[in-house]
Parts: C-alpha cells; structure tokens; sequence
C-alpha cells in the first residue's frame, strides 16, 4: 500500500527524447496491457483498443510519417523531415491507444471517452511500477486523417495518446504542479 502510494505521489512522465532502450519485453507488455484494459467501463463497451508498434515497424511508420509531414510543410527541411521518419524510434514500444466511442442509450460518449483516458494513466502508472519511463503523448499526427488511417482508425475512432515505453537517460526532475488549494473548494451550499 504504502509503496503503491510512493510510487503514485512521485511518479514522473520522461519525455520521449530522453528515452533509451530498453523497453518491456513480451511478457512484461503483456502485462502492462493486461493492467491498462483494467479501468472503470461504464457499461462495460470496452470503448476503446490497442495498436502496438514496435521492432521494424516503427520505422516503417516512420516513413509514412515523413512523407505527411513533407506533404503537409511543403517548405520543411530535411532535418525536420528525418526527426519525423525518427519519431517512433524514441522508444522500443509504442502503444496507441484507440478511443472509440458509439451512442449509447445509458452511457454518455463523453465518459466513454474518460475511459480510454484512463486506459493511458494506468499505463503510466503500470511501466513506472515496473521500472520503465514512459509519456502520453498526441503530436501532430494523432490529429491527422491520413495518419489516422494508416494506423488502421476508423472514421469514428480517435487517438487517446501515443504512449511511448522505454528506459529514462537519467531521472527526471520535477515539474510545478498545481497549488492544492487553487483547484480544490468545498461546497458549502
Ligand atoms: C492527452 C494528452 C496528450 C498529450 N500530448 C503531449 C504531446 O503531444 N507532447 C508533449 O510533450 N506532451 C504531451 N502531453 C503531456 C505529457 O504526457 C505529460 O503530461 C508531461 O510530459 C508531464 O507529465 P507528468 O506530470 O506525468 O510528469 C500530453 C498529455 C495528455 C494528457
């Protein structure tokens, strides 16, 4: 309990650019994805899934990257346009997580979405357990048709985050966080 509560109140994200490998293995992904599927489900919809990227085809996804990215800045250089073909090389595993919400007679799309989010958090949560850094992370292509249809979307899927899983360079420092008593008030009637 007590180790459950350190590690939550410590808990860092590492920022994708200071990944080092190594990452999960297949059981140890297995678990993690086992963990994050673990979530309050209004309903039980399971409104969303997974999609693993890792080994080769990170940079096979690379390539597409670059090649939107070049089409979208047609002014990019090409440093730019490498970092991009680089992108899912950061980490050795990258975990996409897929909201995809329906209406619902009972349950709100609204908190089907939330679920999906906190799919991501237990992930978070799960790798930092487990020793691993990892960092939720949209970037631009989350948000693009094209992009979003080579990962295999359906028009009325959405990306809840990239969720990037490696081993942190160094630790990372802390970041501000918010002032307790400016986002918490007791309701007094
Ligand atoms: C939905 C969502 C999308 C995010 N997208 C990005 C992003 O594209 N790039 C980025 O640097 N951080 C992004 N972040 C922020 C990082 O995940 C994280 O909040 C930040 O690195 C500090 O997190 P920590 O409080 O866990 O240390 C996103 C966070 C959320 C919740």
């Amino acid at each position: 309990m007590k180790d459950t509560l350190e590690l939550l109140r410590a808990r860092r994200s590492v920022v994708a650019k200071a990944m080092v490998p190594p990452g999960p293995d297949a059981e140890q992904l297995a678990v993690l994805l086992e963990i994050a599927a673990r979530v309050p489900d209004h309903g039980k919809l399971t409104p969303w899934r997974f999609v693993i990227f890792e080994g080769e085809a990170r940079e096979r996804f690379g390539e597409i990257l670059s090649e939107r990215f070049a089409e979208l800045n047609p002014d990019a250089g090409d440093p730019e346009i490498a970092a991009e073909a680089a992108r899912f090389l950061r980490a050795p595993v990258v975990i996409c997580v897929v909201s995809r919400t329906a209406p619902h007679p009972k349950v709100p799309e609204w908190e089907q979405v939330l679920s999906a989010g906190a799919v991501c958090q237990n992930l978070l949560i799960a790798s930092s357990a487990m020793g691993f850094a990892s960092q939720w992370i949209t970037e631009w292509y989350a948000f693009d048709e094209n992009t979003r249809a080579a990962i295999g979307l359906e028009p009325h899927e959405k990306v809840a985050g990239f969720v990037y899983i490696a081993s942190a360079a160094e630790p990372p420092g802390e970041r501000a966080r918010p002032v307790m008593s400016d986002v918490v008030s007791r309701w007094a009637g």
